[in-house]
């Protein structure tokens, strides 16, 4: 009667174990795993897709301007760009959108630019407007944002920018105004708070397990104002699904730089983004695991759980007959 119910106690033991491992060796057949490759990058004349979602909180849309520039000095304004900047009261509900078109080109057309070197110009513009005057629509213009400033509206600037796939750098700043109109608005540059919130900064589609490291990242503003600066260094990557799809996006990492400002700097606050392109390619490849593979680990895990109850089966009988005749000493002899 005993031997029976130790009998099924392994057997039903067994069964639970067998399919607990059998399930499991499913469940790894089924998954993918992914394979990464490295190689020189050989594209050539594609363009890069910037994707920006960000949120200003201390600044109005109409001061706001987005300027994208690349390592030959070109503007790439003409290209397919679609930003859009959405007015945001104090609570952060959209008040209003605008279609930002034509970014800031006509300033900065007769300039050079280095790095941060390009502020220079304000100067100039700056006495000319004091020679020619106000005119009505600054005058208008000044009133307009004061009063947006007044209120705490912000502005949330989205969309995407396409670039050349050479090194550069955009950024969101006051420069698409006249320094003059700037002065009045904020008085002084240190009253300019670039306080932000990044949602969204990507180069290309997202794919499983793609990490962007600039998302969620909030700057919010307590002393002094200044300049943001963040050095990305850009990895095409290929995502190569199982489907055989292939995803072309890039990967990033960034390092980021704050210069607070004082009283007496020329320039002006900004959020910059310098870009740089890896010259090395990841290809990131889904794959599955081969069936004769899982066919041969199910056989070794069923077999091995089927030997090992029969193993267990027997020892526990010959126990329980040591126990229940102790007289008879041919247990494990
Ligand atoms: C930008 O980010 C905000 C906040 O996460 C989100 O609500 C909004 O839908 C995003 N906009 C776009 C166009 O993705
Ligand atoms: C800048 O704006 C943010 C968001 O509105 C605010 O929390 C912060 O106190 C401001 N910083 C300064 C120095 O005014």
């Amino acid at each position: 009667m005993q031997k029976t119910q130790s009998g099924a106690i392994v057997s039903v033991v067994g069964l639970v174990i067998m399919a607990t491992l059998f399930l499991h060796e499913l469940r790894y057949y089924l998954t993918t795993y992914t394979v990464h490759q490295m190689a020189v990058d050989l594209k050539r004349g594609e363009t890069l897709p910037i994707h920006i979602n960000m949120t200003f909180p201390s600044l109005p849309c109409d001061v706001l301007s987005v300027d994208a520039i690349d390592m030959s000095g070109k503007h790439e304004v003409d290209l397919d760009t679609n930003i859009w900047k959405l007015r945001l009261n104090s609570d952060g509900y959209i008040i209003g959108t605008e279609y930002l078109s034509d970014l800031v080109e006509k300033e900065h057309t007769a300039h050079t630019h280095g790095d941060d070197k390009d502020h220079g110009h304000h100067e100039e513009s700056d006495e000319k407007t004091h020679l020619h005057g106000f005119d009505q629509d600054a005058e208008n213009m000044i009133k307009k944002v004061k009063q947006a400033l007044f209120s705490g509206e912000g502005c949330r600037v989205y969309g995407v920018l396409d670039v050349q796939r050479v090194a550069g750098n955009f950024h969101i700043s006051v420069h698409g105004l006249n320094i003059f109109v700037a002065q009045m608005i904020f008085e002084g540059a240190t009253h300019v708070n670039v306080s932000h919130i990044i949602h969204d900064l990507s180069f290309g589609p997202k794919y499983p397990g793609l990490h962007n490291p600039l998302d969620g990242t909030v700057r919010i503003l307590r002393g002094a104002s200044g300049t943001f600066k963040y050095y990305i260094k850009i990895v095409p990557t290929e995502y190569k699904y199982i489907s055989k799809e292939v995803l072309p996006t890039n990967q990033f990492s960034v390092t980021e730089y704050f210069s607070p400002m004082n009283e007496y700097d020329r320039t002006w606050p900004a959020v910059y983004f310098l870009y740089d392109l890896s010259p090395i390619t990841v290809t990131i490849k889904e794959e599955r695991r081969s069936f004769l593979h899982f066919i041969t680990r199910l056989c070794a895990v069923l077999g091995g759980t089927f030997a090992l109850t029969g193993m267990l089966d027997r020892w526990m009988y010959r126990l329980l007959e040591m126990l229940t005749k102790p007289n008879t000493r041919s247990g494990f002899r």
